[in-house]
């Protein structure tokens, strides 16, 4: 698949496959490319040559196919801001799922296990305004799973936050894995993620695929660790010696 924006940065011959039921990180350094390639994968962009299919659906521009396959998607944008659009976040999260043409008690139930999902239950009145960026990224990972979809993209699902929602969100992927099968594509630049909770990894460098593989291979490849900089090399030019 191929790419390029009026500003000159170009997505050039990126191919992968993901396989099902797999978490697996997108890394690279600021400006790399990850958001325009997820943007491009769930049908926010459109190649330039190439094609995007998922669960072997070709991804086309007709409106009602792209729903179709957007129902089995649950996208979660950098910025929650560009997420989130209703005066409430309980509105908001119930969006997606009246959507879906559910049962109004179907809705009202899969809301409530979201908000609470996210520790937002006591916020669900607030408009997004009134939240702290990290409430308002939670409240966003809400509406996702309230659609309950197969493949979540997540586009930095841990930056910005505490530890404590960091450790919440894991549970509740991982709660979804279990019950579910589902399949998560995140991007991260905290190579913590990418090492410790990814099972594949892929890392561009200037929108093209860099390294396709196992963490353990990636992290461990000195092109790849040269190009991504360290905690090390940040550590030894700030540490304080008493
Ligand atoms: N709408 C746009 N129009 C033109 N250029 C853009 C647009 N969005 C992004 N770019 C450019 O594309 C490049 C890749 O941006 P992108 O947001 O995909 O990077 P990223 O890897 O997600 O970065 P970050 O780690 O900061 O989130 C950047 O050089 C950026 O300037
Ligand atoms: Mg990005």
């Amino acid at each position: 698949m191929n790419f390029s924006y009026n500003s000159g940065f170009k997505i050039q011959n990126v191919s992968f496959k993901l396989e099902e039921k797999i978490i697996c990180g997108l890394t690279g350094n600021n400006g790399s490319g990850k958001t325009t390639l997820l943007r491009l994968l769930v049908g926010l962009l459109k190649p330039k040559s190439g094609n995007v299919k998922i669960f072997n659906n070709l991804l086309t521009r007709n409106k009602q196919e792209l729903w179709k396959i957007r129902k089995s998607i649950g996208f979660l944008f950098q910025n929650p801001d560009d997420q989130l659009f209703a005066p409430t976040i309980e509105e908001d999260i119930s969006f997606g799922p009246r959507n879906l043409k559910l049962e109004e008690e179907e809705v009202r139930a899969r809301v409530d296990w979201a908000l609470e999902a996210v520790n937002l239950s006591e916020f669900k009145n607030f408009s997004p305004f009134n939240l702290s960026w990290g409430q308002r990224k939670r409240a966003a990972l809400a509406g996702l799973l309230a659609m309950k979809p197969k493949l979540l993209i997540l586009d930095e699902p841990f930056a910005n936050l505490d530890f404590k929602s960091i450790y919440n969100h894991l549970i509740i992927l991982e709660k979804l894995r279990k019950e579910n099968e589902i399949t998560i594509f995140f991007t991260s630049h905290n190579l913590f993620f990418v090492e410790h909770w990814a099972e594949k990894m892929l890392f561009l460098d200037e929108g093209k695929i860099f390294f396709n593989g196992t963490p353990r291979e990636g992290l461990g490849n000195s092109n790849v660790k040269q190009l991504l900089g360290s905690y090390d090399d940040i550590l030894s030019l700030i540490k304080k010696s008493y």
